[in-house]
């Protein structure tokens, strides 16, 4: 098969975690006899800098001539006076846009061997398996009237909205009860009915749809009080079905369960190419220490292969090969805690090996 990717690297470490993530898809398509082509375009603020845009029309034509994007991270502090339309998020939310993705998944894994990089107690992360299904076009993001209000040169006022239709709501339940229907049956629909309209219209929504999926059992949460059950008690989620700004917060608070913001990947689907990234940001702190972990963008590579071109033995492969890597002690320095690490390179490679190292011998593949 060839895999044809559009990888974005963009911003802070998103170049560094973007080159490993292309490492191991090169391995794993080498174990499984595919042809790769990978073609780079910028977004961000380096896109900025060097097109005058976020996201240069070229980038969203090769994204949607290819077969999914992977994406690497976009911001940094010199872009933060950039004016909307001109700072790197931009360039990510019109992708999203551009590629039709209103359907954020973030699954959220704890590694065995990752349990004691977690601040929580082990008792309460072990085995801990959810999956946040995120909406991403609507809400706070994108809805409008938006924006500043002027008064005699100065700012007098700063207004979002928060807006959804019944349809938007649909599309976005849907999803989060097929999900839950290929796993333990629940869903958790997140919200604040208690005080917002689109929360009510939201609760509303998801009950009707629920209807068509006998077999899951749906909760709602208020937000906050979700915030609280996600660490006070993580297992007993497993899909998380939330709006677009309750679904941000949720994943970052989420990833400190997996021990690290490094370790979650996204894919992000519906529209006619998906596009796949860590869920963590640009970590301008860091860039170009060595010191980012890859294995979320890794993992997105996986969810990748799984989701845009049906290939789960391969997505497997990877997903396998990181659970190897970490069982080795490998460790980037976001998951030490005291011990000794290695370099986003060197797990990048450790990736690659353990992914080759498991070459099927004929027949079995
Ligand atoms: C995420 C990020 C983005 C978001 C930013 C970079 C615009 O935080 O993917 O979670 O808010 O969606
Ligand atoms: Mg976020």
């Amino acid at each position: 098969m060839r895999l044809n990717i559009a990888v974005l690297p963009g911003d802070g470490i998103g170049p560094e975690v973007i080159s490993e993530a292309a490492k191991v898809i090169r391995a794993v398509a080498e174990k499984f006899d595919h042809e790769v082509a990978i073609t780079q375009y910028p977004i961000g603020g380096n896109a900025v800098d060097d097109f005058g845009s976020p996201l240069p029309e070229a980038t969203i034509t090769g994204c949607l001539a290819s077969g999914a994007v992977l994406l690497g991270a976009v911001g940094g502090p010199q872009y933060d006076k950039n004016p909307r339309g001109l700072k790197p998020e931009d360039g990510l939310l019109g992708l999203r846009k551009a590629l039709q993705a209103f359907a954020n998944l973030r699954p959220v894994i704890v590694y065995d061997e990752l349990i004691a990089a977690s601040p929580l107690k082990p008792e309460l992360v072990k085995g801990c398996d959810l999956l946040i299904v995120r909406e991403l076009l609507g809400g706070l993001y994108f809805s409008t009237p938006r924006g500043f209000e002027e008064e005699n040169g100065q700012t007098k006022r700063a207004f979002n909205t928060l807006s959804y239709t019944v349809a938007e709501i649909e599309r976005i339940a849907h999803v989060a009860f097929k999900a839950a229907e290929k796993r333990r049956g629940k869903v958790a629909s997140v919200d604040k009915a208690n005080v917002l309209e689109s929360s009510q219209l939201w609760r509303q929504v998801v009950e009707r749809v629920a209807k068509d999926y006998p077999k899951v059992a749906l909760e709602h949460i208020l937000v906050d009080n979700c915030a609280m059950q996600l660490v006070r008690e993580p297992r007993r989620f497993d899909v998380v079905l939330a709006e677009n700004l309750f679904g941000d917060i949720l994943s970052d608070e989420a990833a400190v369960i997996s021990g690290s913001i490094g370790m979650l990947p996204s894919a992000s689907l519906g529209g006619p190419v998906g596009l796949y990234e860590p869920i963590h940001g640009s970590a301008p702190d860091i860039a170009g220490t060595g010191k980012a972990n890859p294995l979320g963008t890794i993992a997105s590579a996986a969810l990748m292969l799984r989701y845009a071109f049906n290939l789960e033995e391969e997505a497997r492969a990877i997903e396998n090969a990181i659970r190897e890597a970490l069982a080795q002690g490998l460790r980037t320095a976001d998951l030490a805690g005291g011990s000794a690490t290695i370099s986003t390179a060197e797990m990048g490679d450790a990736v690659c090996q353990a992914t080759l190292g498991k070459r099927p011998t004929a027949g079995e593949a």
